[in-house]
């Protein structure tokens, strides 16, 4: 225990007990918390031992402590904290954020009671290799490189991890890369951070899918950015209707987010030529493109550019597990050095064991093998609702086709359909589905999108006949 405590002359030991009083009576200390020996709390505070002692002793008599012989001096069972802690003067007004942070919506999904859970962006954390990432996260903390590396890892992440991602996505997705041209970041989501800090100043146009990733649309406007909500449709962002003004457009053209849909070849070709006329990045989120499960995919946005307008991201929280954070962008030589000192002021670097673990994970084909097997579990789950939803809601929700990914967008058939008390009502059957609205920027389409990240294949037919009881309760 390091307690803070600060002193005036004079009145040493009545302040020590004060101090510890008032500490035990607004919670900081609690029931049971152990007290420094008074040797040690008297030469941190540079007071005589004997001045500690007689606070302690008189913290006993009131009860607030109990010593215990041998042990030590304790914060009493019995004393409840009486008051919160005081954080302000009542009247004084508080500090206030800028207004690009308005939004402060939270993103981290409530834990739910649900049985049946459908919420769209999580992985099955069942089919992560624990006992494989185990092994090699402590074999790379027992390597004499860790044990004597006190210092900052390089900002722009593991060579080893660059290597091996540069690699990975030469061969999967025939990008045009290497490990110079990878920053390892943390997830996805400081990509689009550290992104937004190079290329978006105050009023810099960005035009975002619509609907789209609100993470996305956040970050660029926390950074600055007038953000365009850009129509998506069935061939991927409409490039038409993109604003001649924007600087920076964000695309997931291979599984667009939350839609489902892949970005044609003519829609591709259609963007970076846009993108060249007009000087502006374009920025892909490949966030699940080792997750597809049919035909052949088409070619990133990245290996057709030649005008270096890409800025190529992907993440490993899908295949393996968002809470790793780890993620990469891979951008044109101009812009790194502005990448590599932005995520060295944002946080140094990253932790580097759990970087060299996936370099190693990677180098020798586990994360080939790891992807085969968790992709025909997926494909699997992606079957079966499908066909649930076929089964259970024709005629009632739509399903749009995708090949590829951890969830299914539908749009009820009926437009007028109430989805958030179709969620509600879900929800209260056990069953827990994501609206499409908080996608949308501007007027929704009802619809709902359905993950199977995290819902075993045995209760998706289930789930969807609790879903379409509900519906149609809700509709009557
Ligand atoms: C569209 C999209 N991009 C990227 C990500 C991944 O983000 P991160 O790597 O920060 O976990 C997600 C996660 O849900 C996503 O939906």
């Amino acid at each position: 225990m390091d307690l803070h405590v600060s002193l005036e002359t004079g009145r040493l030991s009545a302040g020590v007990y004060d101090q510890l009083r008032a500490a035990i009576l607004d919670g900081r200390l609690r029931p049971g918390d152990a007290l420094p020996p008074t040797r040690d709390f008297a030469r941190r505070l540079d007071v005589s031992r004997n001045t500690v002692t007689n606070a302690y002793q008189r913290l006993i008599a009131e009860g607030f402590l109990v010593g215990r012989i041998g042990a030590g001096t304790f914060v009493s069972d019995d004393v409840p904290a009486l008051r919160p802690l005081a954080r302000r003067r009542p009247g004084a007004s508080p500090l206030r954020p800028h207004a690009s942070w308005a939004d402060t919506t939270a993103t981290v999904e409530p834990a739910t009671a649900a049985s049946h859970d459908f919420r769209i962006g999580v992985p099955d954390a069942k089919l992560f290799p624990w006992d494989a990432w185990r092994r090699l996260v402590a074999r790379q903390l027992r390597t004499p490189r860790s044990r004597t590396a006190g210092g900052y890892a390089e900002p722009d992440g593991d060579p080893a991890l660059r290597e091996a991602i540069a690699r990975h996505v030469g061969l999967s997705r025939a990008v045009r890369a290497s490990a110079d041209d990878v920053l390892v970041t943390s997830g996805a989501q400081q990509a689009f951070d550290l992104v937004a800090r190079v290329l978006v100043e105050r009023g810099t146009t960005v035009a975002i899918e619509e609907p789209g990733y609100p993470q996305v649309r956040r970050v660029f406007a926390a950074a600055g950015a007038r953000i365009a909500p850009t129509p998506v449709d069935a061939e991927g962002l409409d490039v038409a209707q993109l604003p001649a003004r924007a600087r920076v457009v964000y695309v997931t053209p291979s599984h667009q987010f939350p839609l489902g849909v892949a970005m044609s070849l003519p829609r591709r070709l259609a963007l970076l030529d846009w993108a060249e006329r007009t000087g502006a990045a374009i920025v892909e989120d490949d966030y699940d493109s080792e997750l597809r499960f049919d035909g052949r995919p088409l070619e990133p946005l990245q290996s057709l550019d030649r005008a270096g307008r890409v800025l190529y991201v992907g993440t490993f929280s899908k295949i393996m597990l968002p809470a790793l954070r780890l993620g990469f962008v891979i951008a044109p030589p101009s812009l790194m050095p502005a990448l590599r000192a932005a995520r060295a002021l944002a946080d140094s670097c990253g932790t580097l064991a759990t970087q060299t673990a996936l370099a190693a994970f990677m180098a020798d084909g586990s994360l080939a093998r790891h992807v085969r097997r968790v992709l025909r579990t997926y494909r699997e789950r992606r079957d079966r609702l499908v066909d649930a939803l076929e089964r259970e809601l024709d005629g009632v929700m739509t399903a749009i086709p995708s090949a590829a990914g951890l969830h299914l967008a539908s749009w009820f058939d009926d437009r007028r359909t109430d989805t958030a008390a179709v969620v509600r009502a879900a929800l209260a059957a056990g069953v827990a589905v994501d609206s499409l609205e908080p996608f949308y920027l501007r007027r929704s389409r009802p619809g709902l999108a359905l993950g199977y990240g995290a819902i075993p294949r045995s209760s998706i037919d289930e789930g969807i006949r609790r879903l379409a009881t509900c519906l149609r309760r809700v509709r009557s």
